[in-house]
C-alpha cells in the first residue's frame, strides 16, 4: 500500500473517504462531502467505533466514520489505532484507493507533526499482511491511501511512513517460519539492507570467526544444530558529527526447541519468533537508512538455532564465554542469555559503545508478569530508564521497569563454574534472573538496558495495528524514538 499526502480540505474524486469525530461531536468532513442526515445523527464518536455509508453529495462515493473518543483522552496511540482500522476498512470494502481526512479540530489536540506521524504509522502498519508463504497469495486491493488535511501534517506523515514501513519489515522477518528464516537468512537480510544505503555497513561473522574470538557460549548453543550460527554486525554512520556511540543488541534465535531441556510440543512452533529482538534491531536500521540521526549506531545480532543432536550441549555442560567467564549450562532452554552474553562482550570489546540496549524474547516469566502489551525493562541508569519509559509511551510500545538486585546476581553464582545459566528453582523472579545473568557480561560503567520483549513480540491481540496473533514488530519504533529523544 502506497501512502501519500495531499494538503487542503477539498476532497477530490475518490471511492472512499475516511473521516473522524470526537465523542458527542459532529464528525469533521472534507469540503463538499455530505452524509444522509439520520446517519450523521447516529454517529456517537466512541473511540474506535466504525460506521459506513454512501454520501449524498461531494467527491467521495462512500464515507467511513471512525470515532476518536473524547478530545481530552486523544493520544498518539488512538490515532495509530483508528488509522489502522481505516486501512483495514478500506481493504475490506474492496476499494483500490481511499482518502483519510484529518480535520483541523482533531489535529489541534496533539499538533500536526505528532498527529501526522501517528496516522501514517497506523495506516501503514494496519495494512500489513504476511502472505509470503502462500502459493497463491491474494494481493491486497487497497493500492494507495492519501492522508488529507492541513499542510503541517506533511512532515509527520513522511516520518510516520518510514517508521511504519520499518515495523512491517521487522514483522516480515519475524513471521517467516524457522526453516525460511535461519541465521543465514537473517544475515542475508542484514547484508541486503546495508547495501541500500551508503550510511550503513554490515559485517557477518561465521563459526570460524566466533571460535577465534572465543565465543564458547554462542557456539555451545549452536552445537546442536547443523544450521551454522551467525553474528551480524550492522553499523550506521551519521552524516555530520556523532553525538555518541549506541549499540542495539537483539536475540536472534531463529528457532528455540529448548535443546535437551526440550520444550513441550504445544505452541513450540511459536519459537520461530525467538529472533524477534534481532528482527527489531534490523528494523531499526531499516528506518535509520531513511532518517538523519546524529549517532553512530551499531546493531549486533547473535543468531542460531537451539536444537538437539549428538553434539548438542547437555544439561550440566560447561562453556567459556568470550570474556573468560565460565558457565554451567544447567538448563539448555535458557539459551538466549548465553548467545547474548557473547554478543555483549563483543560490544564491550570491539564496539565500546556509550549505551547498550538489548532486546530479547528472554523469559516466559515476563509474559506472566506483564502480558502481551508491555515489555520488561532493566535499566542501569535513571536517565536511560526515564527516556525509554517515555519512548514506550510515545510509540505505543510500552515498557515497564523491573528490578535487578545484587541478590539476583548472587543467585547466578556457579558451583562448578563461575556462574550458572539459571537461578535456584525456588528463587522465582525468572526475568530478573535472566537480566542478572546478562549483567556479568556488561561493564558496570557502561550505560545498559535489557528489554525482555517475550510478551510483546507476538501474540497480542489488542493492538489494531497488528491485528492478529503474528509478530508485532515491537522494538523497532521504540529504538528510533530513543535515538530521537536521547538528547
Ligand atoms: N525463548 C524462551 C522464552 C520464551 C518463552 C519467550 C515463552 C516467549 C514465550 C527462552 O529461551 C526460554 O526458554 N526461557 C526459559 C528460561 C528458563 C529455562 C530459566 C523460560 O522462560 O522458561
Ligand atoms: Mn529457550
Ligand atoms: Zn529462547
Amino acid at each position: 500500500m502506497k501512502l501519500s499526502f495531499q494538503s487542503g480540505a477539498r476532497q477530490t474524486k475518490t471511492p472512499l473517504c475516511v473521516a473522524f469525530g470526537f465523542e458527542g461531536k459532529k464528525p469533521e468532513l472534507p469540503d463538499g462531502v455530505e452524509l444522509p442526515k439520520r446517519f450523521a445523527a447516529d454517529f456517537k464518536g466512541e473511540a474506535r467505533c466504525v460506521s459506513v455509508t454512501y454520501t449524498t453529495a461531494g467527491a467521495a462515493e462512500r464515507v467511513v466514520l471512525i470515532g476518536l473518543g473524547p478530545a481530552k483522552a486523544l493520544d498518539a496511540e488512538t490515532w495509530r489505532r483508528v488509522a489502522a482500522i481505516a486501512a483495514k476498512q478500506a481493504e475490506s470494502l474492496g476499494v483500490a484507493k481511499a482518502s483519510l481526512f484529518v480535520g483541523d479540530k482533531a489535529l489541534a489536540v496533539l499538533g500536526a507533526e505528532v498527529t501526522g506521524r501517528a496516522v501514517a504509522e497506523g495506516a501503514v502498519m494496519g495494512s500489513y499482511s504476511h502472505t509470503a508463504g502462500k502459493s497463491e497469495a491474494k494481493k491486497p486491493t487497497l493500492g494507495s491511501l492519501e492522508v488529507r488535511g492541513a499542510a503541517g501534517l506533511r512532515k509527520g506523515v513522511a516520518r510516520g511512513t518510514i517508521l511504519g514501513q520499518a515495523n512491517c519489515f521487522t514483522r516480515d522477518l519475524q513471521n517467516e517460519p524457522g526453516n525460511r528464516m535461519t541465521p543465514r537468512h537473517l544475515a542475508a537480510a542484514a547484508k541486503k539492507l546495508a547495501a541500500k544505503s551508503a550510511r550503513l555497513s554490515c559485517t557477518v561473522h561465521d563459526e570460524k570467526a566466533m571460535k577465534k574470538m572465543g565465543m564458547g557460549l554462542l557456539l555451545g548453543v549452536a552445537a546442536g544444530s547443523t544450521e551454522p550460527p551467525r553474528l551480524i554486525h550492522l553499523t550506521y554512520k551519521p552524516k555530520g558529527r556523532s553525538k555518541g556511540r549506541i549499540a542495539f543488541v537483539g536475540k536472534g534465535l531463529s528457532f528455540d526447541a529448548g535443546g535437551y531441556s526440550l520444550k513441550p510440543s504445544p505452541k513450540m512452533d511459536e519459537m520461530r519468533y525467538d529472533m524477534s529482538g534481532g528482527a527489531a534491531v534490523l528494523g531499526a536500521f531499516h528506518a535509520l537508512a531513511s532518517l538523519d540521526l546524529p549517532y553512530e549506531v551499531h546493531g549486533i545480532v547473535p543468531s542460531t538455532e537451539n536444537l538437539i543432536d549428538g553434539n548438542a550441549t547437555k544439561p550440566g555442560d560447561l562453556h567459556k564465554g568470550m570474556n573468560g567467564t565460565t558457565v554451567e549450562v544447567l538448563n539448555t532452554d535458557a539459551e538466549g542469555r548465553l548467545i547474548l552474553a557473547d554478543a555483549l562482550t563483543y560490544v564491550e570489546e570491539k564496539v565500546k559503545a556509550d549505551t547498550i540496549i538489548d532486546l530479547a524474547t528472554l523469559t516466559g516469566a515476563v509474559v506472566v508478569a506483564l502480558g502481551h502489551e508491555i515489555s520488561g525493562m532493566f535499566a542501569s541508569s535513571d536517565r536511560l530508564r526515564d527516556t525509554l519509559l517515555a519512548a514506550g509511551q510515545a510509540t505505543g510500545e510500552p515498557v515497564w521497569p523491573l528490578p535487578l538486585l545484587e541478590e539476583h546476581k548472587r543467585s547466578m553464582r556457579g558451583v562448578v563454574a563461575d556462574i550458572k545459566n539459571i537461578a535456584r528453582g525456588d528463587m522465582g523472579a525468572g526475568s530478573s534472573a535472566g537480566a542478572a545473568f546478562l549483567s556479568y557480561f556488561v561493564d558496570p560503567k557502561t550505560e545498559w538496558c535489557h528489554l525482555d520483549i517475550a510478551g510483546a513480540a507476538w501474540g497480542g491481540v489488542a493492538r489494531d495495528w497488528v491485528g492478529g496473533p503474528q509478530g508485532s514488530g515491537v522494538g523497532t519504533r521504540l529504538l528510533i524514538q530513543y535515538l530521537e529523544t536521547r538528547g
